[in-house]
């Protein structure tokens, strides 16, 4: 078994890790201390059947859809519609008759290209914290959901790429991805990922082997510099875990 990160729950399966997940999810919501909860959302496939199941009987019901604002921790510079986009993935997950209501889902304006809508997004996340500044106190996202790419990235914050030195901007423009889908991103920064109450990475299937062991090997991959104001939770499963 690979050694893991601290603050790792092993799963059994990859619905396991979503159920998961899920709970902790309805946790953050209702320990939330204002009116209005914060959740970011990770891109990719991992997240999908969390959102779906987000969404489904069981699920559903206890959620405070009307309290929850969604945001991204990261898209492809591409038309919403397009099946590269994160946004299409979460309407998708979330369902036709989706619960969220229109104004609480803050898509990353990909459209107005990788440096503005970097600004543009900024710009929205600072709208809705209130102020310019974080304030450890007062951290803006209540959860924030990630990814681990096979290469140790994570939202669109890829090795060696200069966003990963981004400590003033909230989000940040990424030109040149560092792996497929090569197309130029927009991602949160480590400070905006940062403020928040909770990190919980999630990491599933053999594929996720490889950038483990480097996490383990005490390798500098940016998914080892995310940090909370909170914790930082792992949920992974056994086919990752290679357990
Ligand atoms: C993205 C994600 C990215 C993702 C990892 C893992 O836009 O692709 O934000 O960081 O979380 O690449 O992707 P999978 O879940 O598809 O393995």
């Amino acid at each position: 078994m690979i050694p893991l990160p601290p603050n790792t729950e092993l799963m059994p399966d990859a619905e396991s890790t979503a159920r998961a997940a899920a709970e902790h999810l309805l946790d953050m919501a209702s320990s939330a201390s204002g009116e209005r909860v914060a959740i970011c959302l990770s891109g990719g496939s991992t997240p999908k059947r969390l959102y779906a199941l987000l969404a489904s009987p069981g699920f559903v019901e206890r959620v405070p859809w009307s309290r929850i604002h969604w945001f991204f921790g990261d898209d492809r510079v591409v038309p919403w519609d397009d099946p590269l986009s994160n946004v299409r993935m979460v309407r998708e997950a979330f369902g036709h008759e989706s619960p969220v209501p229109a104004t609480h889902l803050h898509f990353i304006p990909s459209d107005e290209g990788p440096e503005a809508g970097a600004r543009a997004y900024a710009a929205t996340l600072q709208d809705f914290y209130g102020a310019g500044r974080f304030d450890p106190e007062r951290p803006l996202f209540d959860l924030v959901l990630l990814g681990l790419g096979s290469d140790g990235h994570t939202a669109s914050l890829f090795p060696g790429k200069p966003a990963l030195a981004e400590r003033q901007a909230w989000a940040a423009p990424v030109p040149e991805a560092g792996m497929e889908p090569f197309v130029p991103r927009i991602t949160l920064t480590f400070p905006a990922l940062a403020s928040s109450r909770s990190v919980l990475f999630l990491v599933n299937g053999a594929g996720k082997r490889a950038p483990l062991q480097r996490l383990a090997d005490g390798e500098d991959l940016p998914a080892r510099h995310v940090e909370s104001v909170g914790t930082v939770r792992w949920y992974i499963d056994r086919e990752a875990a290679d357990a």
